[in-house]
């Protein structure tokens, strides 16, 4: 079923955000999820890094990008001068969503209707955290943050403006760079993923 829009903001003590999200029955993402990935990082960070979705092993843990994703994430940020542990980090939709085949967990975009929902809890985050600027990692994060839902490849590498006014920049998703097969396409989106972050550095210094 559609989900209802409710649009009206989160309006309770910040310090209750964790455990609001925590708890969290807004959308049947879940039931089948381990738990909700809150955002980690400090409440005053300049720079939101905000990713899609937790993957299955940020589901177990607990925490955003620990993954294969994660660790692109962190080499490329290490590679530019860019502290992720002074960034706050977060994902679009809290719980992961998957498909079970056997005993794995397979990835599921989530829908239009589950990406508004969640982000209730993402425009808490960014009223709490006001970050100077914002990196959105790939389509669904630069949908949710922007409500703009067409092709990440022409917006790649541009600076949108959030919803509630902030500066977006736009860039690949690290999973998609590790999907892409080694060669030169692969060689050339790591650089511009890298080119993404070293600017999201400087313009949130
Ligand atoms: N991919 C995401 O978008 N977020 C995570 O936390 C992990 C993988």
């Amino acid at each position: 079923a559609q989900l209802a829009a409710n649009r009206s903001a989160w309006e309770g003590p910040a310090d209750a955000l964790p455990a609001a999200i925590s708890a969290c029955t807004r959308c049947p993402l879940h039931c089948n999820a381990t738990q909700a990935v809150l955002g980690e990082g400090p409440l005053g960070a300049r720079l939101m890094i905000v990713g899609e979705q937790p993957g299955d092993l940020e589901d177990l843990a607990g925490k955003p990008f620990v993954g294969p994703a994660g660790q692109v994430l962190d080499r490329t940020a290490a590679d530019v001068g860019l502290d992720r542990t002074q960034a706050y980090v977060t994902n679009a939709v809290k719980h992961f969503k998957f498909a079970a085949r056997g005993k794995r967990r397979i990835h599921q975009r989530a829908t239009r209707g589950e990406i508004e929902h969640c982000r209730w809890w993402l425009d808490a985050e960014r009223a709490r955290v006001k970050p100077k600027m914002t990196l959105a990692l790939g389509a669904v994060a630069a949908e949710a943050l922007t409500g703009r839902a067409t092709p990440l490849l022409p917006r790649r590498g541009t600076i949108e403006t959030a919803r509630d006014g902030g500066p977006v920049l736009i860039s690949f998703h690290p999973a998609y760079l590790l999907r892409l097969p080694p060669g030169a396409a692969q060689i050339d989106a790591m650089a511009a993923f890298k080119a993404d972050l070293h600017l999201a550095a400087e313009l949130s210094a």
